[in-house]
């Protein structure tokens, strides 16, 4: 039997104290949840207000409601990242398992779907697994895959950036490789720049794109944290952009996140967070005003974790005097029984 969902709890954690605070105190982080080991990949759906986040080793999707309150997950069979809903149904949640893109349906309360397998990636590097992905404005998938990470370092050159469509899950495109550790991803409020993270080179990048074909082209260095070593450290690892097209980079092993001008690679903000290893961000709340901040207790000694007691946590941080601008969501099928994308949809078994 083909049971791939190992637990759904329907858990409900205390939500600690959210806005409204004294505008003096702005800007103010908040712990929103309680500490998972390695929390990745937000992603808002503004249609129901609703935060998803991963805990990547454990197979975990967080769904967080912001107009209840409660946070509940369910465990799918493998390692996990991005979670991104899709555009024709805001149950039906788009992710990456393992070396593959799977679609499973869930709402939050009601037991998830099995899982389905919608596409394989990185056929030739099997201790590889997925990581950070993005939809664009298209609705398509952009993906990216990391090499084994154990305790002698990274097995370096096996991550790809895929992008995945409707029509290709039988070839999913590759766009970027090799790569090392495959990050952060936006697009710019004209869709017409694409800024692209591989953790270890310290750099964020940017292409030309081109929102009809999906095509990237001349890649240029926009940032590099090597370059701010009297500021910050760490290692830029997920992001998103606000409405004025600056960058928020989380910073693995920095303990922060900065902001960044897209369009010169100036540094304009470092906002600490109560956990060195900090691992994305994404605007949300009713108005995109809140950047959600996910963070890592992983790599973290048993030292660190007791100076760190949040690492692990969502952040919610506010006051920052931006916002985001809504996501997109992934646009390959219309239901968990859609066939229309071809055979290849498979139940994992
Ligand atoms: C990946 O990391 C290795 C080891 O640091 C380095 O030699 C290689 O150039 C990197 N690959 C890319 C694509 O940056
Ligand atoms: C980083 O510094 C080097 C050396 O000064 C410089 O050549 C390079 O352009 C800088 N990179 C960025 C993105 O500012």
């Amino acid at each position: 039997m083909a049971t791939t969902v190992i637990a759904l709890l329907a858990l409900v954690v205390p939500i600690w104290g959210l806005p409204p605070l004294a505008p003096t105190q702005y800007p103010g982080v908040y712990q929103l949840t309680e500490p998972v080991d390695h929390a990745e990949c937000p992603s808002w759906d503004y249609r129901n207000n609703i935060l998803y986040y991963v805990n990547i080793h454990e197979g975990q999707v967080y769904r967080y409601d912001y107009d209840q309150g409660n946070l509940a997950y369910i465990t799918l069979d493998g390692e996990v990242a991005p979670v991104i809903p899709s555009s024709r149904d805001p149950n039906l949640l788009i992710v990456g398992l393992d070396r593959s893109v799977a679609a499973v349906e869930w709402d939050g309360v009601s037991d998830p779907s099995e899982t389905r397998i919608l596409a394989a990636l990185a056929p030739d590097f099997p201790t590889s697994r997925v990581n950070d992905g993005k939809a664009d404005k298209q609705g398509r998938l952009w993906i990216g895959t990391m090499g084994y990470e154990g305790p002698d370092g990274l097995t370096p050159d096996e991550g790809i950036l895929y992008q995945v469509t409707c029509n290709n899950l039988d070839s999913p495109l590759i766009e970027i490789a090799p790569i090392n550790i495959s990050n952060g991803l936006a697009w710019n409020a004209a869709n017409d720049k694409f800024f692209y993270i591989d953790t270890p080179s310290g750099q964020v990048v940017q292409y030309s794109y081109n929102d009809e074909t999906g095509e990237i082209s001349d890649r240029k260095v926009v940032f590099d944290v090597n370059n701010h070593t009297e500021h910050i450290v760490g290692g830029p690892d997920g992001m998103t952009i606000d409405e004025d097209d600056n960058l928020w980079v989380a910073l693995y092993g920095g303990g922060a996140i900065i902001k960044v001008d897209s369009s010169n690679g100036d540094l304009l903000e470092i906002v600490p967070l109560p956990a060195l290893d900090v691992t994305s961000a994404i605007w949300g709340g009713p108005d995109l005003d809140i950047l959600y901040v996910t963070t890592s207790r992983v790599s973290l000694t048993d030292e660190q974790k007791l100076e760190q007691p949040a690492a692990g946590a969502v952040f919610a941080i506010v006051g920052l005097g931006t916002k985001g601008r809504p996501t997109f969501e992934v646009d390959i099928l219309g239901s968990i029984d859609d066939e229309s994308c071809g055979a290849k949809i498979a139940l994992r078994s």
